[in-house]
């Protein structure tokens, strides 16, 4: 089944936000996702109520200490499994270079593990750099999904991860199936507007026909460690999850 990485090397952007209601929506459609988080500020482990003490029972065992990812599942509160990250995970790129053995790692790790089958889904929150954490993902996932956030700069930053994306499928010699999607929409915005009207003429179909508004329901769910589909059912922000996932089944890139 599906492999998807949330990924944008843009901080702030709504990539954690994106994979904890994707993970949660699909849990709530009857899957099992499992979530990976590979950002050592472990936020989405944090909301999932997921953390673990030690580096090694993170997803850095597995980089450090080649434990088993199966090992280093757990429950993740708002549904599905979650394999937690750990502050110390930003000792990887330090500890392996940018060679091809280091970047193939996760996607060897799921695939000899069998990871990613039956109903479980495989969503991989990343941190916001090109590093080699953000290179596995890229390399383990048969999607991305960029989230944008409707700001400053954000059409700039889309077009240098475009750029990235089509030197990476050099190496990999197929196509990265990808899907930007904008959050954080204000349409009372112009610039906003702007922004969304750029993206659909860059883009076109890769960019989602769906955009997440901003939403505080969105952002107050995760202080409360909670998706929104749990902390506010019927707000905008729920809707919009929902639809986003309703348009990627619909669309085949889920
Ligand atoms: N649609 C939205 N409406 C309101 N607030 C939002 C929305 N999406 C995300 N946020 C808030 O914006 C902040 C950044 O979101 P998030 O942590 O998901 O971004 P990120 O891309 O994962 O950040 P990082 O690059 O640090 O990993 C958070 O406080 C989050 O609650
Ligand atoms: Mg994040």
């Amino acid at each position: 089944m599906t492999i998807i990485a949330v990924f944008n090397q843009k901080g702030g952007v709504a990539k954690t936000t994106t994979s904890l209601n994707l993970i949660a929506a699909l849990a709530r459609g009857g899957l099992d996702p499992l979530g990976i988080d590979l950002d050592p500020q472990a936020h989405l482990t944090t909301i999932g109520n997921a953390e673990v003490a030690a580096g090694r029972d993170s997803i850095f065992g597995f980089y450090a200490e080649d434990r088993y990812l199966s090992d280093l599942v757990r429950k993740f509160s708002i549904g599905g499994n979650i394999i937690p990250a750990h502050i110390e995970l930003s000792k990887v790129d330090a500890l392996h270079g940018k060679g091809l053995r280091s970047v193939m790692r996760l996607k060897n790790g799921i695939q000899s593990e069998m990871l990613a089958h039956g109903d479980s889904p495989i969503v991989i929150d990343c941190c916001p750099m090109l590093n080699v954490l953000s290179l596995n993902a890229i390399f383990a996932c048969d999607r991305i999904l960029v989230p944008i956030s409707a700001d400053f700069l954000s059409v700039k930053g889309a077009i240098q991860l475009e750029g990235t994306l089509k030197a990476l499928e050099h190496v990999v010699k197929k196509r990265i199936e990808r899907r930007y999607v904008i959050t954080r929409f204000d349409a009372r915005r112009r610039m906003a507007r702007d922004i969304r009207g750029q993206l659909q003429e860059r883009f076109g179909s890769d960019l989602c026909a769906t955009h997440i508004s901003e939403n505080v329901s969105l952002a107050e769910s995760a202080y409360y460690n909670l998706d929104v589909f749990s902390h506010a059912p019927h707000s905008q922000g729920a809707r919009d999850y929902d639809a986003m996932l309703t348009e990627l089944v619909s669309t085949g890139f889920i």
